[in-house]
């Protein structure tokens, strides 16, 4: 798969496409601007709470020039029984080019890729615990802005493995780049898959050989109702947490990243959350721009672009 007309799956797409996206992301950082070649309708459909995902995806579509429609799931005819499809069916109808979706579902695009009828592009904001590409993108993006490159780099991801996305698409595409990618968390928590990316660690004795610290959120919400009358947020951060002692042992030129929201004192000492090797606000500055790469390179394959080109 390329990324000509959807973008729901970032290990899909070849080492140059990735280059190009982040490329073109930090030039939209700097400043570059693009011409649309006629109107374009883009909608934003979350079924799952997101402030930067959602917020960033709205803000790279005013500064590209599209406009941009807030669909809500609760307030659509979704409620009345709707199924997906024809939601998706009924907004191209109305004119939507583009449709950035959040489900629940892991793969909510299989099925929509499978109907011949739907041509509007679809862009994955998270699916289940599947995939969040444009999520791993700006961690590129992140990551490249402070070692240019990923070979060699040593990356521990940290936390709630088994219910994250971000977990998930992020070791599988730094590995495929060249990074060594070393997990930790409870080890309950520990899908055997993940083998397949990279091992399983002790994070007291990792922690001063990492490159990037990369903390996940504990996701409350999706563990079943037992765990969550026995999870002790103090103990959790005690065993797994970026406490202030276990920051002393990073390497100096190290960094930290969260995808956010943080849950501060449980995954990460609140004191690390803004501190100089801190870089989870400097990820949400580049989402924006990772998204705007996103929605640039789709309008641009499809000829509603004018050209553009990347430094290299
Ligand atoms: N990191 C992330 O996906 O945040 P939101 O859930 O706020 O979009």
């Amino acid at each position: 798969m390329t990324i000509k007309n959807n973008f729901l799956n970032i290990n899909s797409l070849s080492n140059d496409e990735i280059k190009n996206l982040i490329l073109l992301a930090h030039e939209f950082r700097n400043g570059k601007q693009v011409k649309l070649n006629q109107p374009i309708y883009s909608a934003n459909l979350f079924f799952e709470n997101s402030t930067r995902t959602h917020t960033s995806f709205e803000m790279a579509q005013r500064k590209l020039g599209l406009q941009s429609f807030d669909i809500n799931p609760q307030t659509s005819s979704m409620q009345k029984g709707e199924s997906l499809s024809d939601t998706v069916k009924t907004l191209q109808a109305i004119g939507m080019n583009c449709l950035i979706i959040r489900h629940k579902a892991t793969g909510w695009y299989k099925e929509l890729l499978a109907d011949p009828n739907i041509k509007l592009s679809l862009i994955n904001a998270g699916d289940g615990s599947g995939q969040h590409p444009s999520q791993s993108l700006l961690d590129l993006v992140t990551i490249d802005d402070e070692f240019k490159k990923f070979s060699g780099l040593k990356i521990g991801i940290i936390g709630d493995l088994s219910h994250s996305r971000v977990a998930r698409s992020d070791a599988e595409i730094l590995k495929h780049l060249g990074a060594q990618i070393y997990f930790s968390g409870p080890k309950e928590w520990y899908p055997k898959d993940f083998n397949n990316f990279g091992e399983y660690v002790n994070f007291d004795e990792i922690i001063e050989k990492l490159d990037v610290v990369m903390m996940l959120r504990v996701q409350l919400e999706r563990l079943n109702q037992e765990l969550v009358s026995s999870f002790t947020p103090n103990n959790y951060f005690k065993h797994y947490g970026l406490t202030e002692s276990r920051a002393a042992e990073m390497k100096k030129d190290a960094i930290i990243m969260h995808p956010a929201p943080v849950n501060r004192d449980v995954e990460i000492a609140s004191s690390l959350v803004e501190s100089p090797h801190s870089r989870i606000f400097r990820q949400m500055q580049n989402g924006v721009f990772a998204r705007m790469a996103i929605l640039a390179t789709i309008l641009k394959n499809q000829g509603l672009l004018e050209e553009y080109k990347c430094k290299s």
